[in-house]
């Protein structure tokens, strides 16, 4: 018997290399997902090319045609609820959401943020590590709630600041180990292993209150 996959919708605005990785894990069956759709605010997304090469229908949902954030985003919400996703991903999406749009999604809404937060959310968060002096920096996938870059973590990469880095090398190493975690918080989904209520993560039945952490290609509790 086919084993249930767990359905996504991923939401994107660039590169798209966190979707590469999630399409990489399900046609190298490390994931049992099925990507139902992509959408771009972004008609230049090479992500988009992404999704095209690998058979997945995309849809471009050009911010600046909107007249304001709650219409944008009410014209994901025709797209996305229509396909009843078990997770919704934000994978490079660098659009601020409505609380409408949060709320609705709220068990099921997912992001991957290049730092440990709670430390350095928002842009420029490499250089900000380097600048000062931080021994580790990584990334976070966490849960969305209202504030930015904020929500429950479910796990963190740790990555070593070294003194050559610059804010280019350092986000690079960041970004191979999203690309490590990103899948995996998904499997965890898929498996049934990791729930969310709104409110409280559970993994394996037991409630999670701090992070996994992903270091030197181990997970540790
Ligand atoms: C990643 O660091 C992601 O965490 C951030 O944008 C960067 C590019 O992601 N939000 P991608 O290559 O578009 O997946």
């Amino acid at each position: 018997m086919e084993k249930k996959k767990v359905s996504l919708v991923i939401l994107i605005s660039g590169g798209g290399s966190n979707l590469q990785a999630i399409i990489d894990a399900i046609e190298n069956n490390k994931l049992d997902a099925e990507i139902k759709t992509v959408i771009s605010n972004k008609v230049s997304a090479t992500g988009l090319d992404r999704a095209a090469s690998a058979d997945i229908e995309s849809h471009v949902v050009d911010h600046q045609q909107f007249p304001n954030r709650r219409s944008f985003d009410r014209a994901m919400m025709n797209i996305i609820d229509p396909l009843k996703p078990d997770l919704v991903i934000l994978a490079g999406f660098m659009r601020i959401l409505s609380d409408e749009f949060i709320d609705h999604y709220q068990h099921c809404l997912i992001n991957i943020h290049p730092s440990l937060l709670p430390k350095y959310k928002g842009l420029n968060t490499h250089q900000l590590a380097i600048d000062n002096h931080d021994a580790v920096h990584g990334a976070s996938v966490h849960y969305v709630s209202h504030e930015l870059d904020s929500g429950p973590v479910v796990i963190q990469a740790e990555v070593p600041v070294l003194d050559s880095d610059d804010k280019n090398s350092l986000a690079s190493r960041v970004l191979e180990q999203e690309h490590k975690i990103y899948p995996m918080v998904i499997q965890m989904v898929a498996e049934g292993r990791l729930t969310f209520d709104g409110n409280q993560l559970n993994l394996d039945n037991k409630q999670l209150t701090k992070p996994l952490l992903w270091k030197n290609n181990k997970l540790s509790v």
